[in-house]
């Protein structure tokens, strides 16, 4: 464990600009700095650095916090790898913690495992190549399927010699123990004792780990044995678990990243054979279905992932399978089917490389087209069956964690099915509602068994978004009570502005106390004929409100990096353009509110099961939903496109 004083110590001496530097081009703004943003793809900036509070802010994605979040998000690193990078870079020396002698002994016999599974890869890369029976068999095998020697190279491919000990003697000659091979997996222990090579007489495709250290092997058989399996593959062992790794990760984490879409595969030879179609953001579960780690893992690098599957009977229903699991996982699935019995591998070498990553592009189908497809055959003239194919797109939908998604599937369902929005929403409901009793129950009976609880994931992935709401409607707030304090008595093209403000705004209620106590003063002050102005607040307000009234007057030009930026030209055009200012402060203020109150109203709904009250609320959604809509296109928004 990395101690304290050392993450302080790197704190101390980190400095924002250069660490952003490093990865962006910054360009210089008054006290700030700007750039693209490197995590969308925009074309104008709104990446904004602000060194004196050592913070970064991206309006485009939202991103934002100091010099570790920037290294973590960018770098899809943990925060302990962002410490040890930080700190390599600033010359900091790592005081790691005294930790247990036990957990020492831990950490170097997984040291030596992987020791011995790299010296393993070597050894079976080697044979490949330079041995006769590697080059007549393994290596002649991988040429009829059409393998280059660069991806032999780059998947570090190799074959195990056929015989019981060629891998045993060889690595307990290099002074490696049997112990040690044995927990490797690489050597098997018999009964009596002796032992023998895991691996006998095939192709091995080493496993990576996400850093690239190989941790386990598959190995596949040659010619047409059915008395063996296709492949064997190393057991679990304390540096790999199955249920936590995806074949290709390594190979695959740059492209991943730069599509920001990840293609999911069955096998080892799929993976491979679409690198050699030039398609290389791909990775595989490899044989089994796929795990919630897998596409936690997946998360590190995208929110997209498109799922390939083969065309049978038996791909379909394995695709339903999986398009729930990543739903549910928050990630955003699109689906591909290949023809009949062709798979990544066969389809790639029948069509080559051109067509194969046309045929990606133009068949690839979100996964509520996909399912509604897939249902409309047999729907067609059947209400019974139509109702079910509804409810089994409504599930899928329903398994997705966050509501705003949930609601732009169900636009799009409603307009693919031609079914009311209203009607397609009463039945997601519905399945929630049973889902979170279904959750309330198992946490009580988890609770009687005294296990740890966990909050409902129902709410644990709502707050966040009402209170994104909330900030933004807060936002709104302080542009209103900024332009109160300097601007109130500018008189705009028919009053003042604060008589324009305070008519408008004075039914609003504010989610701020402050700004909220601010305005009442501005509100009686007027009722009563009189003026008041930010002196007023600075002699008679509380601490916090004497704080807030001064940061708003004197940095009044940083209200936000964006105007920072522009501040030359923002204090002559501030007193000039004051009129649409306080127009467009009205409109967004009311815009976010509404906004507010669709997500309070969402939060309502999940949490009643009362059936009177969720056609209220059902009613309520959709009216506020239009006057969303409405202030939408009074202030040029598009909605519902994302
Ligand atoms: P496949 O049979 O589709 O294998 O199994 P493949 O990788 O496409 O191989 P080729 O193209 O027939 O040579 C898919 C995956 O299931 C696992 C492997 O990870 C394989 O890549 N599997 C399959 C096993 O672990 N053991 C087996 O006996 C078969
Ligand atoms: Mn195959």
């Amino acid at each position: 464990m990395i101690n304290r004083d050392t993450i302080e110590e790197v704190k101390n001496r980190i400095d924002i600009v250069d660490v952003i530097s490093d990865f962006i081009t910054l360009k210089k703004s008054g006290q700030n700095y700007k750039a693209l943003s490197p995590f969308s793809s925009e074309k104008t900036p709104s990446f904004y650095v602000v060194p004196n509070k050592g913070i970064f802010k991206d309006f485009s994605s939202g991103k934002g916090g100091d010099a570790f979040t920037f290294v973590m998000e960018h770098e899809k690193m943990t925060y302990v790898e962002a410490i040890r990078y930080l700190a390599k870079k600033y010359g900091v020396e790592i005081q790691e913690e005294k930790v247990s002698d036990e957990f020492q002994a831990q950490q170097s016999e997984r040291e030596s495992l992987y020791i011995l599974m790299n010296f393993a890869k070597e050894f079976y890369k080697d044979k490949l190549i330079h041995s006769e029976e590697g080059q007549s068999i393994g290596l002649s095998y991988f040429r009829e399927r059409g393998f280059t020697d660069r991806t032999i190279q780059k998947f570090e491919l190799g074959y195990a010699l056929d015989g019981w000990e060629h891998f045993s003697k060889e690595a307990i000659q290099k002074g490696y123990n049997k112990d040690l091979l044995e927990k490797t997996g690489l050597v098997v222990k018999r009964d009596d004792g002796s032992s023998y090579d895991r691996f006998r007489g095939r192709v091995i495709f080493p496993v990576h780990s996400l850093p690239g250290k190989v941790i386990a092997f598959g190995a596949r058989m040659l010619g047409k044995d059915k008395n063996q399996p296709k492949y064997i593959n190393s057991p679990e062992t304390d540096i790999y678990h199955k249920s936590n790794v995806l074949y290709g990760l390594y190979q695959a984490k740059n492209a991943i990243r730069q599509f920001d879409n990840c293609y999911l595969v069955e096998g080892y030879t799929d993976v491979i054979s679409m690198h050699q179609a030039d398609v290389e953001n791909v990775v595989a579960s490899s044989g089994t279905a796929l795990t919630e780690e897998q596409i936690k893992l997946i998360r590190r690098f995208t929110e997209n992932v498109t799922v390939l599957f083969d065309g049978d009977a038996a791909g379909i229903k394995a695709a339903l399978r999986g398009i729930d699991m990543i739903l549910h996982g928050g990630l955003n699935v699109r689906v591909l089917l290949f023809p009949d019995n062709e798979d990544p591998d066969s389809f790639s070498r029948k069509v080559g490389t051109t067509e194969f990553q046309k045929y990606l592009k133009e068949n690839t189908k979100d996964f509520v087209s996909f399912k509604a497809d897939l249902f409309a055959k047999e729907a067609a003239g059947d209400p019974i069956k139509k109702a079910a194919s509804i409810k089994e797109i409504v599930t899928s939908i329903s398994l997705i964690p966050d509501p705003v998604k949930r609601s732009v599937y169900i636009q799009e369902t409603s307009q693919l099915l031609k079914i009311a929005e209203p009607v397609l929403l009463t039945e997601l409901n519905k399945i929630l509602i049973q889902e979170r009793k279904k959750q309330d129950k198992d946490k009580s009976t988890r609770a009687q068994e005294e296990m740890p609880m966990e909050s409902g994931p129902v709410a644990e992935v709502e707050a966040p978004v009402r209170i994104d709401a909330q900030a933004r409607v807060q936002f709104q707030e302080k542009e209103c009570i900024r332009l109160l304090l300097n601007y109130s008595d500018v008189k705009l093209e028919d009053e003042a502005l604060s008589v324009f403000l305070l008519n408008e705004l004075n039914d609003v209620q504010f989610v701020d106390a402050n700004y909220k106590k601010i305005f009442d003063d501005f509100l009686q002050a007027a009722e009563n004929n009189q003026h008041i102005d930010s002196k007023f607040f600075i002699e008679n307000g509380t601490t916090e409100i004497r704080q807030i009234v001064a940061s708003l007057i004197t940095v009044k030009r940083e209200v936000s990096p964006h105007w920072a930026d522009k501040h030359k030209i923002f204090i002559s055009k501030d007193a000039d353009e004051l009129d649409k200012k306080a127009l467009s402060n009205v409109r967004y203020f009311k815009y976010r509110l509404v906004q507010l109150w669709v997500e309070e109203n969402k939060e309502k709904l999940k949490l009643t099961s009362d059936e009177l009250e969720i056609d209220d609320l059902l009613d309520k959604q959709i009216a506020l939903k239009s006057a969303e809509a409405a202030l939408a296109e009074e202030l040029g928004i598009v909605v519902g496109k994302y």
